[in-house]
Parts: structure tokens; C-alpha cells; sequence
């Protein structure tokens, strides 16, 4: 048997406004690695995660983008063939919540996925540490709902700074990747 038959590359590209956390949380997950400075993403680059998801091997190809408008230079050809979208917002930046409808529709209008109404997404809300959850603004119910109102994407709520949820975001990403692939 072709040991490589049972290969999988799923492509996942991260969207989202600049400073939510995207970045982190790819490092977080990749490196085990969090960094206070930041810096800001320009252009796009990928870091991989190898995993075994029921008997297949799969690379995870995950693509972090620039939020800052300025860096943002990516052509359609950039989001064809993706396998999964995921979004990230801050839970203490209502703009950053409010402006997911764009990043969604953005996505889908470059992707041009065969079936747009049933393309998986899934949503993260980052930075739960930040001050006991003192400063959040957006509230779990409220996030479910745009979920819901977007076809039941499903939601995680992750600290990359304390590591909090962000293996098991990125398992869930990879297993509605797979499950479209
Ligand atoms: P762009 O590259 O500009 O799109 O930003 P980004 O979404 O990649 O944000 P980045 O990961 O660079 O994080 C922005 C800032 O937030 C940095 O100073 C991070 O250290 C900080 N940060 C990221 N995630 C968390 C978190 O979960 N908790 C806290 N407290 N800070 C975080
Ligand atoms: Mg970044």
C-alpha cells in the first residue's frame, strides 16, 4: 500500500482584524511560543502542524493574513482551494466583532467556494485572559448567535497568551477541514 495515500493537506487561512491575535495563536499552537510585542503581520505566511486524525496523516497549512489594511495585497488566487476559514476576533474589541460579517463575506467572494452556504468556517474569540474577563464586551451567547446566523459555525473562545483552548480550536479546525475535503 502507498503509505502516502493516506496523506491529507488541508489549507486554513486566518482572517480577522489587526491585533486580535491571529498570529499568537498560531505560534502558540505551532511553537508552544507567546509573545507580548507585537508586531504586525505583513502580507501572508503559512506554519504547519502534522496530525493523525482517524488513521490519515494530515499537514495542517495554516495561513496567517494581515489585519491592517495596508498590508492586505492578496489576489483571489491566494484564498482558491482553501479547505477552512477561520475567523478571530478579540472579546474585548466590539469592533473587531462587528466587523467579522466583512471578513466572512470577503472570504467568500475571493475563495469562490463551489458551495458557499455550507463552506466550514469556524469562529474564534481570543484574549479571554485580559484583565478576569473584566473587559470583555462580547458575551458567549452573542457570539453563538452570529454563529447560528451564519450556518452553525462552530465557536471556540481561546487565550493564546495562556494557552487556553487553542489545541483544541485548531483540532476542531482540522477536523471540519477533513470533513470537507
Ligand atoms: P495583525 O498581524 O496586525 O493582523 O495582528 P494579529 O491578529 O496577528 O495580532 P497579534 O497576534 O500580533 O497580537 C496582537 C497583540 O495582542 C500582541 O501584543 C499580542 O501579544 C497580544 N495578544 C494576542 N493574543 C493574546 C491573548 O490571548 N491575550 C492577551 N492578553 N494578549 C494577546
Ligand atoms: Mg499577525
Amino acid at each position: 500500500m502507498d503509505p502516502l495515500k493516506n496523506r491529507t493537506l488541508l489549507k486554513v487561512i486566518v482572517l480577522g482584524d489587526s491585533g486580535v491575535g491571529k498570529t499568537s495563536l498560531m505560534n502558540q499552537y505551532v511553537y508552544k511560543k507567546f509573545n507580548k510585542q507585537y508586531k504586525a503581520t505583513i502580507g501572508a505566511d503559512f506554519v504547519t502542524k502534522e496530525l493523525h486524525i482517524e488513521e490519515k496523516s494530515v499537514t495542517l497549512q495554516i495561513w496567517d493574513t494581515a489585519g491592517q489594511e495596508r498590508f492586505q495585497s492578496l489576489g483571489a488566487a491566494f484564498y482558491r482551494g482553501a479547505d477552512c476559514c477561520v475567523l478571530v476576533y478579540d472579546v474585548n474589541n466590539l469592533k473587531s466583532f462587528e466587523t467579522l460579517k466583512n471578513w466572512h463575506t470577503e472570504f467568500l467572494k475571493q475563495a469562490n467556494p463551489m458551495e458557499p452556504e455550507t463552506f466550514p468556517f469556524v469562529l474564534i474569540g481570543n484574549k479571554t485572559d485580559v484583565d478576569g474577563g473584566n473587559t470583555r464586551v462580547v458575551s458567549n451567547k452573542r457570539a453563538i448567535e452570529w454563529c447560528s446566523s451564519k450556518g452553525n459555525i462552530p465557536y471556540h473562545e481561546t487565550s493564546a497568551k495562556e494557552d487556553t483552548n487553542v489545541d483544541e480550536a485548531f483540532l476542531g479546525v482540522a477536523h471540519i477541514a477533513l470533513s470537507n475535503e
